[in-house]
Parts: C-alpha cells; sequence; structure tokens
C-alpha cells in the first residue's frame, strides 16, 4: 500500500472527521440508494474506497458482508477504525494494492477526489475478481457549478485568483461509461440526476461547504481576507443557492453498476 492521500486537495493538515460526521451528515445519510445498489450478500467481500468515517462501510458490513475499507486521510482512517475496529487501510485511491480479489469495489462520494480516474479505475480492477462489480456515486459533470461560481466571482472581484486550483473531477454519463469500458468493465447502469441538497447543519451556508471542502480554493487567501471572501462567496451564491432562508448545494451524481469482464470475456466474443 502506498501512504499517499485519496483526498490529496485537501490540506496538509487533512480533514476533520469530526464535522464531517456532525455537519456534512447528509453525505452518508443520502446514499441510500447507491448501497441497495451495490445490494451486499452475507459473506462476500467488498472494498470500500474512499471510506471516510465508515458510516456506510458499517452498513455494508451489518449486511453480512465483510468489509475492507480504504481511505488516503489518516483521520479518516482513525475515525474509520473507531467505528468498524479493524479492516481499515490507509492508501492512495490511485494505486493501492491489497493482496486478494474481492467480491465488490463500492464507493460512495470520493471518486471526484481522485483526479487521475484512469489510474483509479485501473486499480480497482486489479482489486475485483473476474465478474466482481464496481458500484459507486459520486459527482458528475456540473456538480457544485453554483457554488464554484461564487467562489470564481468573489476571488476575481477581491484580486484573489492567483493559487487557487480546482480539485475535482466531475465527469459525464459518457465520459465515465466511456474510461470503464476501456478498462475493461460492462456498464449496466449509468445514471445522473441534480440532486440539491439542503445544508441543514451549515448555519453560514455555502461559506461553511467551502471551508469544509474547498481548501485547495480559498487555502491561498491570506488569513485577515479570509472572512471577506467567505462573505461575498455568501452574496454571489445567494440568488440561485438560498432559497425560503434555507441553502442547498448543487450536487449533481453519477451512480452507476459495472462488472469488471470476466477472463477469456473478449476472446470468446471473438470467435463467436
Ligand atoms: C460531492 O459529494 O459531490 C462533493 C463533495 C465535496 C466536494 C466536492 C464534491
Amino acid at each position: 500500500m502506498t501512504q499517499h492521500s485519496v483526498h490529496e486537495s485537501q490540506p496538509s493538515a487533512g480533514w476533520d472527521a469530526d464535522r464531517y460526521d456532525s455537519q456534512f451528515g447528509y453525505v452518508s445519510a443520502l446514499a441510500g440508494g447507491v448501497v441497495d445498489l451495490l445490494a451486499p450478500l452475507p459473506g462476500e467481500t467488498v472494498l470500500d474506497l474512499g471510506c471516510g468515517t465508515g458510516e456506510l462501510a458499517a452498513t455494508i458490513a451489518a449486511r453480512g458482508a465483510r468489509v475492507i475499507a480504504v481511505d488516503g486521510d489518516p483521520a479518516m482512517v482513525a475515525a474509520a477504525t473507531g467505528r468498524l475496529g479493524s479492516g481499515v487501510l490507509l492508501a492512495d485511491g490511485h494505486d493501492f494494492r491489497i493482496d486478494e480479489q474481492v467480491d465488490a469495489v463500492f464507493s460512495n462520494a470520493a471518486l471526484h477526489w481522485m483526479t487521475r480516474p484512469a489510474e483509479v479505475v485501473a486499480a480497482v480492477r486489479r482489486a475485483l475478481r473476474p465478474g466482481g462489480r464496481f458500484v459507486a456515486e459520486f459527482g458528475g459533470a456540473h456538480n457544485v457549478a453554483g457554488i464554484l461560481a461564487a467562489v470564481r466571482a468573489a476571488l476575481a472581484e477581491l484580486g484573489l485568483t492567483e493559487g487557487a486550483r480546482m480539485p475535482w473531477y466531475f465527469p459525464s454519463p459518457g465520459q465515465y461509461a466511456t474510461l470503464l469500458e476501456e478498462h475493461g468493465f460492462q456498464v449496466l447502469r449509468m445514471d445522473y440526476f441534480a440532486r440539491p441538497t439542503e445544508l441543514t447543519d451549515c448555519p453560514r451556508g455555502v461559506a461553511d461547504w467551502v471551508v469544509m471542502f474547498g481548501a485547495s480554493l480559498i487555502g491561498h487567501v491570506p488569513a485577515d481576507r479570509r472572512e471577506a471572501v467567505l462573505a461575498r462567496i455568501n452574496d454571489l451564491a445567494a440568488p440561485t443557492l438560498l432559497r425560503d432562508g434555507r441553502w442547498y448545494a448543487d450536487y449533481h451524481r453519477l451512480r452507476f453498476a459495472a462488472v469488471r469482464e470476466p477472463a477469456g470475456a473478449s476472446d470468446a466474443a471473438a470467435v463467436g
């Protein structure tokens, strides 16, 4: 296992796992659909890639599967280990390796942090047995476009554009299906949908979201200008993302199920 961070765009201090659970609990709470799509079975081994604090890994384990949980952030690994007890590995999603081949790889709200997706898909394929499934949900094209527009505009207005970096990979369904097929997966399902999500536990609205997730976007801002930037982001986001006193994040999800082509499947197809 290599020891780099899956969430490599976050600051070197890493994630605040407690805050992630308390303020952004919806990340796991809204993932029932993708767990159902995975449909874990008793006795299966499932690898949860980018497990975060381990909440969904625990849900999968409760359905009887053995879970190997992987995350690139030490604070998340510590939180997941606290929840699961064992079976949590610190590893980079781009090049993780395990000593066995699993029945399924699962991932929720993590693949968009891994900005070299071909490497990730190759690592997932390597970890799966032939016929094993890859089931995941993550941010697709146009994800959080309203938030990003407000951040960019606020930075531009305040002369602070230099140093900001877009840390995420948000592909279209066609792009991601093609990538999977190029790496020997059969795509069984690829859903793409808008899922505006109320930021119920973020009293400062979009500013709180940016503080939690947007270190690459605003980390370069001098401390004495930070509050001004955050306030301006909220001003600019409000017309589209504040409705009836409630703040929303404009999420767009890709949710898919694919299977690793069984060994020799393409040869069999070639001979008819
Ligand atoms: C998402 O779940 O789509 C997401 C979360 C944090 C940052 C970017 C995207």
